[in-house]
């Protein structure tokens, strides 16, 4: 088998271990288990070194680049962060941009290709993910590169008349061409992209790859982690009432203020429900760097508090919240032990949260996953209760379904969307792209 050449901005750990708060990383780190491949991307670190640090653990190599502080500002904090992900998260009201910075972002995205380039074998695959990397292909084939390319989007795409609000979206799009497969997440999100395609005259094939998981595997790492010590503690300091859970990225497209709102609205509206339900809410930091990300954490903080102010006991505290990430293997336990996950983004690829509550879940006794329509997740998960994150209200009603639904309900419920995750394989997504990818034409390269 050829060998797999991924990159992305975001690369996870050679060792699986910490937390990885992310999708992407996620995602690809269960994709590539077996297979021989090479992993190009950011470090994660800024500093003027320009050499990649390449390391190898088993079949899999690594070169991770630095980037200088202005590359940083210009091409992550600013092109990629403060436009390109509200634009595409359909909130261009939080979108700025700067023509600097989009010039930033095309000169990353070139040193990538260059640096990239001695690295190549002739007979690799190369996967390109997400919106950071979008020319990256077109500065490739500039540069000579005859490989196969194939490119997975894990964001939503949204309409073209709201992508074409972009400065020289057309530009990108054509850029797009060098492609040879497009993945997306959802249908929408591939209409979408191929019909801003196909405004600017690219062929590029895009088709639907929704991102999953290994269910078995993580449903088994959940129940371990649940027998562990500080599972247990935790599911103790409960005192036998029911647990409603969230854990996102701290991310204005998770819908955290409309979110807590709705479970006030719950301790206001369903009285009978006071203290015998605790929320607790995990939102690491994250792009901490970025205004509008600083400005939600300000907000939440203001927000948790008046909450836990108007309505905690002094022997219960009704939302628990931090903003520290949870290694991976306690966050497995977490998610068993709650009876509702509350997954509730404004808009959002896939969501794998939502896909490793039901994991988790045991069979004999799951409970019930609350799922925002405008999650990518939504699609599948058709056992979900689902609602539109905007309503405050509406989170709080389906609240307090999920809290008295019976137990043959939630059963039937989770079942499906178990069965449905397990029948997608271990991997299966990653599979499915690489191989109709192999099956695509060379259009690029003849
Ligand atoms: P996104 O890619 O936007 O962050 P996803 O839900 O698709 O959203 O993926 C997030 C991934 O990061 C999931 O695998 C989730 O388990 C993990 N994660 C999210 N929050 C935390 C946290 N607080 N601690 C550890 N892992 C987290
Ligand atoms: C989303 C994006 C990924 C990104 C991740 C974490 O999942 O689709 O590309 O890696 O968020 O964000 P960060 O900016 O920390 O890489």
């Amino acid at each position: 088998m050829a060998r797999l050449v991924i990159v992305s901005n975001r690369v996870s750990p050679l060792r699986e271990s910490g937390p990885m708060a992310g999708g992407l990383t996620v995602a690809l780190q269960e994709a590539v288990k077996r297979r021989e491949m090479l992993w190009f991307g950011w470090s994660g670190e800024t500093s003027e070194r320009r050499e990649p640090r390449i390391s190898t653990v088993g079949n899999r190599t690594q070169a991770l680049i630095d980037l200088t502080s202005q590359e940083h500002r210009l091409y992550y904090t600013g092109f990629c962060n403060n436009l390109l992900w509200p634009l595409l998260h359909y909130r261009f009201g939080l979108a700025q941009f700067r023509r600097a910075e989009e010039e930033g972002w095309r000169a990353v995205n070139r040193r990538f290709a260059e640096q990239l380039l001695p690295l190549l074998r002739e007979d690799d695959t190369i996967w390109i993910h997400d919106f950071h990397l979008f020319p990256l292909a077109a500065y490739l084939r500039e540069l000579g590169a005859r490989q196969r390319i194939g490119f997975y989007l894990h964001v939503p795409f949204p309409p073209p008349a709201v992508f074409a609000a972009l400065p020289r979206a057309a530009a990108l799009l054509r850029d797009l061409g060098a492609i040879d497969l497009i993945g997306t997440q959802t249908a929408d999100d591939a209409e979408h992209l191929s019909d801003a395609l196909r405004q600017e005259g690219v062929n590029t094939p895009v088709g639907v790859f929704p991102v999953g998981i290994n269910a078995e595997a993580f449903a088994r790492a959940a129940a371990t982690a649940a027998l562990r010590k500080d599972t247990q503690r935790f599911a103790e300091s409960l005192g036998g009432r029911k647990l409603i859970f969230g854990v996102d990225r701290m991310d204005y497209s998770k819908g955290l203020p409309q979110r807590v709102l709705g479970y006030a609205d719950l301790l206001k509206r369903y009285p009978q429900h006071r203290g015998k339900v605790t929320f607790l809410q995990a939102a690491p930091i994250s792009r901490g760097e970025v205004t509008q990300y600083r400005l939600l954490r300000r907000e939440m903080d203001e927000l948790v508090g008046r909450i836990n102010g108007e309505y905690a006991e002094v022997d219960w505290v009704p939302l628990r919240w931090t903003t520290r990430p949870i290694p991976r293997r306690t966050l497995g336990g977490y998610l068993r032990v709650a009876d509702i996950a509350l997954v509730t983004p404004l808009r959002d690829g896939m969501n794998l949260v939502a896909k490793e509550f039901v994991a988790a879940q045991p069979p004999e006794d799951p409970g019930v996953l609350i799922l925002s329509h405008f999650a990518g997740a939504a699609r599948e998960m058709e056992g979900a209760v689902k609602v539109n994150p905007n309503d405050p209200d509406e989170i709080a009603e389906a609240l307090d379904i999920a809290i008295n639904m019976p137990l043959a309900e939630r059963r039937e419920r989770w079942r499906l969307d178990y069965d449905r995750l397990a029948a997608a394989g271990p991997s299966g997504w990653s599979r499915s792209f690489l191989a109709e990818l192999n099956r695509a034409e060379f259009s690029t390269t003849g």
